[in-house]
């Protein structure tokens, strides 16, 4: 007996998805940045899209294409334009996964020429940028789910673990750095998945479209029983 079901599982389901770094402003010629290569971010919009959802990926300045047509992509430049792209789009969501490299510090101010150099010293100072996952966290309602990402280079868990409880996160993927293959701009990726009740799932070093599946399996099973 053939019956017919769709294999998609995120049918109906809308994801927002952070990628890449961001960029600070310290004059118009130069910024703050990091070497994300928005990999990670594209690959899990692409396999959120293939289950069925309707993706908003909203990412910071990076070299890469969307190509399926689920895919809302938004793009921005600074913390605070990817704070506020994500303060829009996450109350109609199900769920958000946090993969961006977000600065942490901006210059507190920006120059509006650009700063001509001077023999000696020469110092910007910083202040914070807007935690993005912990802003979601505090609007997350009960049926809305919200991952984040950690990487860590020493008590790699416990620091995850303690990210994850601050943010309110469902859960947290810990990016491992013991792998010269896993990280910025490489193509794979190893993690570690850390649950709310303790449960870490760990993973092979693989594709990052490979660990796209990984997670996005994960956050099928967290949508499907609440
Ligand atoms: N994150 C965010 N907004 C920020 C900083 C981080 O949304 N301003 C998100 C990241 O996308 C990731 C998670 O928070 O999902 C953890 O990022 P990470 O840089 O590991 O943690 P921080 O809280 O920034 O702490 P630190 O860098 O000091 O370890
Ligand atoms: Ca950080």
């Amino acid at each position: 007996v053939a019956f017919f079901h769709s294999k998609k599982k995120l049918l109906n389901k809308k994801v927002l998805v952070t990628a890449g770094p961001t960029y600070e402003k310290i004059d118009p010629v130069r910024f703050i940045g990091n070497y994300s290569s928005g990999k990670m971010g594209f690959a899990l919009a692409e396999e959120l899209a293939k289950e069925g959802a309707e993706v908003t990926l909203v990412t910071g300045p990076v070299h890469l294409k969307t190509t399926h047509p689920n895919i809302h992509r938004v793009d921005v430049e600074s913390a605070m334009e990817m704070h506020n792209a994500c303060l829009e789009h996450f109350p109609a969501t199900d769920a958000a996964i946090m993969c961006a490299a977000v600065a942490d510090y901006r210059p507190k101010e920006q120059a509006d020429r650009k700063i001509k150099r001077k023999a000696g010293e020469m110092n910007i100072e910083l202040q914070a940028t807007e935690d993005i996952a912990a802003a979601l966290g505090q609007l997350k309602t009960p049926s809305q789910r919200l991952v984040g990402f950690a990487l860590e280079t020493n008590d790699e868990k416990q620091n995850a673990l303690a990210k994850m409880q601050k943010k309110n996160l469902d859960f947290i993927v810990l990016n491992s750095l013991q792998d010269n293959g896993a990280g910025f701009g490489v193509d794979t990726n190893k993690i570690t998945i850390l649950s709310k009740d303790n449960n870490a799932q760990e993973f092979e070093l693989k594709q990052k479209t490979e660990v796209a599946v990984d997670i996005v399996k994960k956050l099928i099973g967290e949508l499907t029983n609440d």
